[in-house]
C-alpha cells in the first residue's frame, strides 16, 4: 500500500504510519474524528505556485485564477489570494465566501449561467473584477442594472468553442450543446461582442471557454486555444474589437489512481502558451493576457479523506463490503459520476493488500458506494481507511442527505494541524427548520 500512498505523494513513517503533513493519520483522526478531509497546505499552496512559475517561464502577462467552487471555504480561498491568485467564484454565496476572506473584489471573476439580479447587483455593488456574460438574458439584464445603478460591469464573454473532450458528459461543457455560452459558430459570439460594445454601461475586456474537466491529455486544451485565438482575430477583423484578456477555464485533470497520468501544470501551460503565441503571430494580433481557471488540480490531490471502518459483510463468492462512516453525502462523485478513487489502511501501509472490498458510505443506498473494488490487507471494524485525491468537488458538493452532519476539514503543514470547518453538529441539521406550532 506504500506505493499507492507515495503516487499520490504522501510519505509514511517507518512503522508504516501514512503522514499528511506531517502528522500519522491516525492522530489527526483521533484529535479531530472521522470522517475528516485533511488537506495539506504545502500542496495546496505548491499548485498554486506551479501554475505561477509555469507561466512566468513560458508567458508574459497572464493571470491565474483559483476555481473555488472546487473548495470554496474561507482558509482556500485566504490561501489562494496569498499565493498571488484570483478568485474564480460561480454564484453569490461563493461571492461572498471570498470577500469575507479578505479577497479584494477586484480580484474577483464572476461566473454562472443564470445568475439572479440580486446577484448581479451585489457584485456590481462590489465592483467585482470581471463578471463572465454566459448569454443575452443576462447581457440585456447586467446592461439594465448596470445602468440604474450607475456602475460599469467590467465583463468577458463566454463562448462555447464547440470541443468536447473526453471526460464523463455530465462535466463537459464545451460542445455545442451545452447551457452554457455564446455559441461560436452560430454567430451569437460575434452578436454577443456587437451587443457590449453598443452598450455604454458595458466595458468588454475579453473572451472566456471552459471546455470541460478532469481531462488528462492536452490535444483538447490546444485545440480551444486556437480555436479561441481564431476567434479573436476574426473579431478584430469584423468589429475592430481588439481583446486583451483570454480566460481559457480550467480542466485539468489529476490522479485518481496511480495508474492515471495527468499531464503536469507546467507542460499544460507550456501548450496553452505556444499555441496563443503561435496563433497571435500568425494573425499579427498582440498577446492577450492569458487566464487560466484551475479547481481540481490545485486542491485535489492536497486532500485524503480518513474515514473509520464499521460493518463489515462478506457475501461469499459475491463481495465484502466495509462499511464506512461517511459515503455520498460527503462524496457523492462516486454516485454522480462513477468516479473512481484508491484507499489504504492508514496505519498499515507496509501490509501487502490480499482482500478485495467495496468500500460502502452509511446512506439509504445500495449505490452508495466509495470504491467498488479496494485491495487493502483485511479489515476489521474500528481501522482508519485513507482515500486520497478528495480535495476537489467533495466537501464543496457534500449535502446533509439522511440529515448526516457534514465532516470537518483541517489543514496541515507547516507544523500545524489546524480546524479550517468545524464538523456539523446535530444541532445545525434542525438550525433552519420550523416546527409547527402546537395545536
Ligand atoms: N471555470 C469554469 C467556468 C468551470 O465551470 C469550472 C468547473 C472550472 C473553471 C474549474 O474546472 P477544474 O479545473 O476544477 O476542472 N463536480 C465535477 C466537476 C465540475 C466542474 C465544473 N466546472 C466533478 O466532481 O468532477
Amino acid at each position: 500500500m506504500m506505493q499507492i500512498s507515495a503516487a499520490h505523494g504522501f510519505a509514511h513513517d517507518d512503522r508504516g504510519n501514512l503522514l499528511l503533513g506531517g502528522f500519522p493519520a491516525a492522530s489527526l483522526a483521533k484529535e479531530f474524528g472521522t470522517p475528516l478531509l485533511v488537506l495539506d497546505e504545502d500542496r495546496f499552496r505548491e499548485n498554486c505556485r506551479a501554475y505561477r512559475e509555469a507561466f512566468a517561464r513560458f508567458y508574459p502577462k497572464y493571470e491565474v485564477i483559483y476555481a473555488s467552487k472546487a473548495l470554496c471555504v474561507l482558509a482556500t480561498c485566504q490561501l489562494a489570494h496569498e499565493e498571488g491568485l484570483a478568485i474564480d467564484v460561480a454564484s453569490g454565496g461563493e461571492l461572498f465566501t471570498a470577500l469575507r476572506a479578505g479577497v479584494p473584489a477586484q480580484r474577483i471573476f464572476f461566473h454562472g449561467n443564470n445568475k439572479t439580479p440580486e446577484e448581479l447587483r451585489y457584485a456590481l455593488s462590489q465592483s467585482v473584477g470581471r463578471i463572465i456574460v454566459d448569454n443575452f438574458t443576462e447581457l440585456s439584464l447586467l446592461a439594465e442594472l448596470a445602468k440604474e445603478t450607475g456602475k460599469t460591469a467590467h465583463i468577458l464573454l463566454r463562448i462555447t468553442p464547440g470541443i468536447e473532450p473526453r471526460t464523463h458528459r455530465a462535466i463537459q461543457t464545451g460542445g455545442v450543446d451545452s447551457k452554457f455560452g455564446f455559441d461560436l459558430n452560430n454567430g451569437s459570439a460575434l452578436e454577443a461582442t456587437q451587443k457590449t460594445l453598443d452598450s455604454p454601461h458595458l466595458a468588454l475586456h475579453g473572451f472566456h471557454c471552459h471546455i470541460g474537466s478532469q481531462i488528462l491529455e492536452l490535444e483538447p486544451f490546444e485545440q480551444a486555444a486556437e480555436v479561441m485565438m481564431d476567434f479573436l482575430a476574426r473579431i478584430n477583423r469584423e468589429v475592430g474589437f481588439l481583446a486583451e484578456e483570454l480566460n481559457l477555464g480550467g480542466g485539468l485533470g489529476i490522479r485518481y489512481l496511480h495508474t492515471d497520468e495527468p499531464p503536469s501544470i507546467a507542460s499544460y501551460i507550456q501548450v496553452l502558451a505556444q499555441r496563443v503565441k503561435a496563433k497571435a503571430h500568425q494573425h499579427g494580433l498582440p498577446l492577450p493576457i492569458l487566464m487560466v481557471e484551475p479547481g481540481r488540480s490545485i486542491v485535489g490531490p492536497a486532500g485524503v479523506t480518513l474515514y473509520t471502518v464499521g460493518t463489515i459483510k462478506r457475501i461469499p463468492g459475491v463481495r465484502t463490503y466495509a462499511s464506512v462512516d461517511g459515503g455520498m453525502y460527503e462524496n457523492p462523485r462516486p454516485a454522480l459520476y462513477a468516479a473512481r478513487y484508491e484507499a489504504v489502511v492508514a496505519d498499515r501501509l507496509f501490509e501487502t493488500p490480499t482482500e478485495e472490498y467495496a468500500i460502502a458510505g452509511r446512506c439509504c443506498e445500495s449505490g452508495d458506494v466509495l470504491i467498488w473494488e479496494a485491495s487493502l490487507p483485511p479489515l476489521n471494524p474500528g481501522d482508519l481507511v485513507a482515500v486520497f485525491a478528495t480535495g476537489a468537488y467533495t466537501y464543496s458538493m457534500a449535502s446533509n442527505y439522511n440529515r448526516f452532519p457534514r465532516p470537518a476539514v483541517v489543514l496541515v503543514g507547516r507544523g500545524r494541524a489546524r480546524l479550517i470547518v468545524e464538523r456539523e453538529t446535530y444541532e445545525d441539521l434542525v438550525r433552519k427548520d420550523i416546527p409547527l406550532p402546537k395545536e
